[in-house]
C-alpha cells in the first residue's frame, strides 16, 4: 500500500456495538408508534383475519378489549380506529351516527383505557354505498358539500371522546372545515392530525379489503394526489398548517421518504409517516415465504422513517416491532 494514501477511516466509529450506539443519529422508541384497529358493527364473538394482512383482524366491538389490552400492555401510546358499518348509504351515515361502530369503538376504548391516545380516522368511504370519500354531485366527489360532512363526523368522534381527530379524505379546506366545528362545539383543546400528503397509492389495496372501503366506481386520482408529485406536496402541507392542523401525515410512507424530508424540512409541525396495508402485507408476504428476515426488514424500515423526518409512525408492525425493540436493548 502506498504510505501517501490519503483517507477518511470511517470503520473506526462502527468497531464495535457499543461504540455503533454512541455515534447512533435516530432511534425507535415504543412511543414512536400508533397502531390500526379495525372494527366491525355486524355480529358479534368477531375476531377475523384479515386475508392479505397476516396478523391483522377485523373486532367486533365485544372482543375489541382483546387488542386494546394488549397494545397497551406492549406500552404503545396510541391507537388509530376505522369503523366498518353494517350498513352503508349515499351520503355515508354511519360516520356520523352518535352510535356508529367509531363512536361506539372510541366511548369502549377511552373507558377502559383513559390515558391511551384514541385518534379517530375521520373519512366517509367505509361508509359510503359508492365508496367515495365524500359526498357524491354529477358523477364527482363534490368538495364544499363533503366539508360539511366531514366536519359533522369529527364532531360526533369528538363527543364520542376522541383524543385526536384524523381526516384522511383530502378535501380541499377540510381542516378549516373541521377546526372550525371542533371549535364551535366547544372541542377547541382536540387536536387535528391531517392526512395533509396523501398519494392515490396502490398500496392502500390491502387496507380496503380490511375496511370495505373500495370505490365502486372510478377511483381516488381526483382529490388524492400524484405519485409523481413533490412540490404539490409541500402546497398540500402548507395549506394544512395555515388552515390550523396540529400534525402532518405522509402517506403512504416507504415510497415517499424524499416528500417526508422536504416536508420535515419545510413545515414545524410534528410529522407523522403511515406505514400502509400494502406496504406491511409486502414484507409479511416475504417473510411468510422465508425471502426475508422480517424482524430486521421491519426495524430498518421503520427506522428509515425516521431518518427521513417523521416523528411517528402508524404502522401495522408496531406489535411486533415494540417486542423486537426489547430483545435489540
Ligand atoms: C380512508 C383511508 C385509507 C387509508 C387510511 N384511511 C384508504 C384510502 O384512502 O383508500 C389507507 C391505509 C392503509 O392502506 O393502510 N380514506
Ligand atoms: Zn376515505
Amino acid at each position: 500500500m502506498n504510505s501517501n494514501l490519503k483517507f477518511d477511516r470511517h470503520r473506526r466509529l462502527r468497531g464495535t456495538p457499543a461504540i455503533r450506539k454512541m455515534v447512533r443519529e435516530t432511534f425507535l422508541r415504543p412511543s414512536d408508534f400508533i397502531y390500526p384497529i379495525f372494527v366491525t358493527e355486524e355480529g358479534s364473538n368477531i375476531k377475523s383475519e384479515i386475508k392479505s394482512m397476516p396478523n391483522v383482524y377485523q373486532y367486533s366491538l365485544d372482543r375489541l378489549d382483546e387488542e386494546l389490552k394488549e397494545v397497551v400492555s406492549l406500552g404503545i401510546p396510541s391507537v388509530i380506529i376505522f369503523g366498518i358499518p353494517k350498513e352503508k348509504d349515499a351520503v355515508g351515515s354511519g360516520a356520523y351516527d352518535e352510535n356508529g361502530i367509531v363512536q361506539k369503538a372510541i366511548r369502549l376504548a377511552k373507558k377502559n383505557y383513559p390515558d391511551l391516545v384514541v385518534i379517530a380516522d375521520t373519512c366517509m368511504c367505509e361508509y359510503t354505498d359508492h365508496g367515495h370519500c365524500g359526498i357524491i354531485h354529477d358523477g364527482d366527489v363534490d368538495n364544499d358539500e363533503s366539508l360539511a360532512y366531514i366536519a359533522k363526523t369529527a364532531v360526533s368522534q369528538a363527543e364520542a371522546g376522541a383524543d385526536i381527530i384524523a381526516p384522511s379524505n383530502m378535501m380541499d379546506g377540510f381542516v378549516a372545515a373541521i377546526r372550525q366545528a371542533l371549535d364551535e362545539a366547544g372541542f377547541t383543546q382536540i387536536p387535528i392530525m391531517s392526512y395533509a400528503v396523501k398519494f392515490a397509492s396502490a398500496y392502500f389495496g390491502p387496507f380496503r379489503d380490511a375496511a370495505e372501503s373500495a370505490p365502486k366506481f372510478g377511483n381516488r386520482k381526483g382529490y388524492q394526489m400524484d405519485p409523481a408529485n413533490r412540490l404539490e406536496a409541500l402546497r398540500e402541507a402548507e395549506s394544512d398548517l395555515h388552515e390550523g392542523a396540529d400534525f402532518i401525515i405522509v402517506k403512504p410512507g416507504l415510497p415517499y421518504l424524499d416528500v417526508m424530508r422536504d416536508v420535515r424540512n419545510q413545515v414545524n409541525l410534528p410529522l407523522v409517516a403511515y406505514n400502509v396495508s400494502g406496504e406491511y402485507a409486502m414484507v409479511k408476504a416475504a417473510a411468510m415465504n422465508g425471502w426475508i428476515d422480517e424482524k430486521a426488514v421491519v426495524l430498518e424500515t421503520l427506522i428509515a422513517m425516521k431518518r427521513a423526518g417523521a416523528d411517528l409512525i402508524i404502522t401495522y408492525h408496531a406489535k411486533d416491532a415494540v417486542v423486537w425493540l426489547k430483545e435489540e436493548e
